[in-house]
C-alpha cells in the first residue's frame, strides 16, 4: 500500500557542482541512489549506482524559469501487478518516491516526481493548479554522464524510426538522437535512457551540450520535438504532466532486457473488460504487395486523375482474402489482414482521402467478415491515413464502429507522410495526442491498434492494452524494397536492446521465400531456421508472419514451428547475448508448460552453448530443434534447415552452430 509521510530532509552535502544542500532518496535495495538540489535557484538531480556516479549533477526545469523549494514528501511502493498479455504475466513494482514540489518566479507550482527502482530511476513534471493555459518552448533536463560509454542510436530525424542503430562512442556523438538511447559500459554494464507514459506531451530526443566543466564526458539535453509553431508544448495547469524520464540501469544484459521500469512508471489497466484483447499470429495480403505481386490501388488514374481503367493485380479481393482466410483457419493463425480493401488507395495513396467505411467493390467485406467468423479466423482491419489525420478524425467513430459491428478488433493504422497535416512531425504533441486519440477511441469500440509509423513506445500498452504493438522499426518490409541491399544481419541483434526495449514491435518475420523478382538486389538477409527463431527473439503480442501462404507450403516441416509457436507469455529471459553480435532468448508460453527458444547471430557464424536449467528441474522435455545445417548458408543455400528431436533436461546444456545469419528456435514440451 502507498504510504505517505511528511519527508524529513535526510543528509546535508556538498554535491558536485556547488549544491550545498541536496536531498536524497535510494532504491528499496539500497543500490540506486538519486540526489536532488536547487542550486542558483535551479534544480538538479545527480544518481549514483553501487557507490559509483552514474549521472553528474545534472539540470532540470524548463525554459528560464527560477524556481524555490515548496516541500518534500516521500513515499513508496511495492506491488506485484497481473499483464494483460506481455513477454511476463506477473510484473513486480517496488519503488522510492520523492515528490520535489517547487514554485516559479510567476507563483505557479512545479512538482517533480521522482522514483527510484532497483532497476532504475524515473521522474516526471506535473503542473499542478486549477486550469490556465501555459506553452514550453525548452525542457532543460540534461543528463551529465560521467564516462565515455558506447550508444546504440538512431538520428532524430529518422523517418518513422526505420533506420540501422548505430554504434559510436558517446563523446563521438554529433547528431540529435531519438529516444530512446542504450548504453554499454566498459566493465559489462548497461543503461538505457528514454521516457514513459508518453500522453499529452512531446516526445523527446537528445542533443549533446558541452560538457559540464571541469568534466570532459558528454550531457545529453533534451530536445523536444515541437509543433509547427515553434512551441513544445501547450500545456493546462491541473492536467498536464510531462512524460517520465526513465533510466534503466543494469549490471548484465539479461537484467537490462528483464527490466519493466518502463511499464511500471505506466499507469494500471484503464479499460475494465479486456476478454476482446486477444493476443495472436496473422497472417496477410501484404507481402506480396510490398513485392508488387498485387496493387494497394484498385483503379488505375492518368497522370490527371481521370480513372482509365481497373488496376489488373488488386490484392484485397474476395476470392484472395478467402484463400488467406482458409489458411490461417488451417494453419493455427488467428487473423487475416487486408491492405488495400477501402476506396481512396487510387493514384497518390500517400496523399489519399480514403473512406475508411467503403469497401473497394471487389471486397465484399459483410460476407468475408461472416466467413471469417465461420472459421474461426479475425479480419485484421487497416487505416492507412496518409498522414490526413483531419480526414481520418472525421471519420474515427464511425470506422471503428463499423469495424466493431462486423467482428473487426484489430486494426493496423498507418501515416504514411512525412509530417502529418503536411507540417506537424508525427512525434510532436499533435501527433502525440493524435495517435492516444485513436487508442482511446479505438478501445471503446472493442478494437485493438497495430500502429505503424507511430510515435516510439512508451509503455502506454498497460494503461491501454488495446495498444498491441507498433512499428517505429525498420522492419522487414525493408527487405522486399530498399535499394541498399536489405538490412543487415546485425539489426536483428540490435533491436531487441533498442526498439524493443520500448514495446512491442511488428517487425513481421517468418519469410520463407527470399527471392526478390522485383530487386533481386535486395533480399532477407537470412536462413529459414532464424525466420523461425525470429518469433521468439522480436516480441510482438499481435505477431504477423509476414509471407504467402504458397511460399509456407514450400516447407512445411519449418512451417509447423510458426504454427506452434504462442505470441504470450509467462515469462521471458534473455540467456545471453551481445547486442550487434547475438542473441538467446527463452520464453515459457502463458497458456501451457512449453517453452521456446531463439538463438540468432549476426554476419558471423558461431556456436552457442545454451544453459537450459530454465526448464522445470523436475521434468524430461522433448525438444524439437529446428537449425542451421552445416551447409546452410544464407546466400547460396539458406533453406537448408534440420529439425531433429532429443530428450533434455535443466540439467542440459544445448549446443547450437549457427550459420552467419543464421539462427535456431526450439520447442520444449514436457514428456
Ligand atoms: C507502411 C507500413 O509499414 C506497411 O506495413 C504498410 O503496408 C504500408 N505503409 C501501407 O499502409
Amino acid at each position: 500500500m502507498k504510504k505517505a509521510y511528511l519527508f524529513v530532509l535526510l543528509v546535508a552535502a556538498i554535491a558536485m557542482t556547488g549544491c550545498r544542500q541536496s536531498t536524497r532518496v535510494s532504491s528499496p535495495d539500497k543500490t540506486i541512489e538519486l540526489s536532488f538540489c536547487l542550486h542558483d535557484q535551479v534544480p538538479y538531480y545527480s544518481v549514483i549506482k553501487d557507490g559509483r556516479q552514474v549521472l553528474g549533477t545534472s539540470r532540470m526545469g524548463f525554459d528560464d524559469h527560477k524556481y524555490t523549494m515548496v516541500s518534500l514528501r516521500s513515499s513508496s511502493k511495492n506491488e506485484s501487478w497481473e499483464t494483460t498479455w506481455g513477454e511476463e504475466r506477473i510484473i513486480k513494482n517496488n519503488y522510492r518516491e520523492l515528490q520535489v514540489t517547487l514554485r516559479d518566479e510567476q507563483n505557479e507550482l512545479m512538482v517533480v516526481r521522482f522514483r527510484v527502482f532497483n532497476d532504475g530511476i524515473g521522474f516526471r513534471y506535473e503542473f499542478p493548479g486549477e486550469g490556465g493555459s501555459f506553452e514550453i518552448c525548452n525542457e532543460n533536463t540534461e543528463y551529465c554522464f560521467t564516462d565515455d560509454p558506447e550508444v546504440w542510436t538512431i538520428p532524430w530525424r529518422t523517418p518513422y524510426y526505420e533506420g540501422l542503430w548505430e554504434k559510436s562512442p558517446m563523446t563521438a556523438l554529433r547528431d540529435t538522437l531519438c529516444s530512446p538511447v542504450t548504453i554499454e559500459y566498459s566493465n559489462g554494464s548497461y543503461a538505457f535512457l528514454h521516457e514513459a507514459a508518453l500522453d499529452d506531451w512531446a516526445a523527446q530526443n537528445f542533443y549533446v551540450a558541452d560538457g559540464a566543466e571541469p568534466s570532459v564526458f558528454p550531457v545529453l539535453g533534451t530536445y523536444l520535438t515541437p509543433w509547427s509553431t515553434g512551441v513544445s508544448v501547450y500545456g493546462e495547469r491541473g492536467k498536464t504532466k510531462s512524460s517520465w524520464r526513465m533510466l534503466i540501469l543494469a549490471d548484465n544484459i539479461t537484467e537490462l532486457a528483464a527490466s519493466r521500469l518502463m511499464l511500471n512508471l505506466n499507469e494500471p489497466c484503464k479499460i475494465e473488460d479486456t476478454s476482446w484483447i486477444q493476443p495472436m499470429k496473422f497472417i496477410g495480403i501484404w507481402w506480396a504487395i510490398h513485392l508488387d505481386h498485387y496493387s494497394w490501388c484498385y483503379r488505375l488514374l492518368d497522370e490527371k486523375g481521370n480513372v482509365i481503367g481497373l488496376a489488373p493485380k488488386h490484392g484485397a479481393t474476395t476470392e484472395n482474402m478467402k484463400r488467406y482466410i482458409d489458411f490461417a483457419a488451417g494453419h493455427g493463425f488467428g487473423g487475416v489482414l487486408a491492405e488495400g480493401w477501402n476506396e481512396g488507395w487510387d493514384g497518390d495513396w500517400t496523399s489519399n482521402l480514403a473512406s475508411f467505411t467503403t469497401p473497394t467493390p471487389d471486397f465484399d467485406i459483410e460476407y468475408l467478415s461472416r466467413y471469417a467468423k465461420e472459421h474461426g479466423v479475425q479480419i485484421i482491419g487497416h487505416h492507412e491515413t496518409g498522414g490526413n489525420i483531419q480526414n481520418y478524425e472525421q471519420q474515427l467513430d464511425s470506422a471503428l464502429s463499423y469495424y466493431d459491428r462486423l467482428g473487426i478488433h484489430n486494426v493496423k493504422t498507418g501515416y504514411v507522410h512525412a509530417k502529418l497535416e503536411g507540417k506537424e512531425w508525427h512525434k510532436s504533441q499533435y501527433g502525440v495526442r493524435h495517435m492516444n486519440h485513436v487508442i482511446r477511441t479505438a478501445a471503446a469500440n472493442h478494437v485493438c491498434i497495430d500502429n505503424h509509423e507511430c510515435v516510439m513506445p512508451t509503455g502506454l500498452c498497460r494503461t491501454y492494452p488495446n495498444l498491441m504493438t507498433g512499428e517505429g522499426v525498420r522492419g522487414q518490409e525493408w527487405d522486399a524494397w530498399s535499394t541498399d541491399g536489405g538490412s543487415p544481419a546485425q539489426h536483428l541483434c540490435v533491436l531487441p536492446f533498442t526498439r524493443c526495449m520500448a514495446g512491442p514491435v511488428d517487425f513481421t518475420p517468418g519469410t520463407f521465400d527470399f527471392s526478390n523478382p522485383i530487386h533481386p538486389e535486395t533480399r532477407v538477409h537470412s536462413t529459414l531456421a532464424r525466420q523461425l527463431a525470429l518469433f521468439v527473439t522480436v516480441y510482438s503480442p499481435l505477431q504477423m508472419a509476414s509471407d504467402m501462404p504458397e511460399s509456407y507450403m514450400q516447407h512445411p516441416e519449418a512451417f509447423r514451428f510458426i504454427e506452434q509457436v504462442p505470441c504470450d507469455w509467462e515469462q521471458s529471459h534473455v540467456l545471453d547475448a551481445k547486442i550487434g553480435e547475438y542473441v538467446i532468448t527463452a520464453r515459457q508460453d502463458r497458456h501451457s508448460s512449453d517453452w521456446y527458444l531463439g538463438a540468432i547471430t549476426n554476419e558471423q557464424e558461431r556456436e552457442v552453448s545454451v544453459d537450459l536449467s530454465f526448464l522445470d528441474k523436475n521434468k524430461n522435455y522433448t525438444a524439437e530443434i529446428y537449425r542451421d545445417d552445416s551447409q546452410t548458408d544464407w546466400q547460396q543455400n539458406p533453406y537448408k534447415i534440420v529439425i531433429e528431436k532429443r530428450t533434455l533436461t535443466a540439467s542440459d546444456t544445448l549446443t547450437l552452430t549457427l550459420k552467419a545469419a543464421g539462427g535456431a528456435a526450439v520447442r520444449f514440451t514436457e514428456l
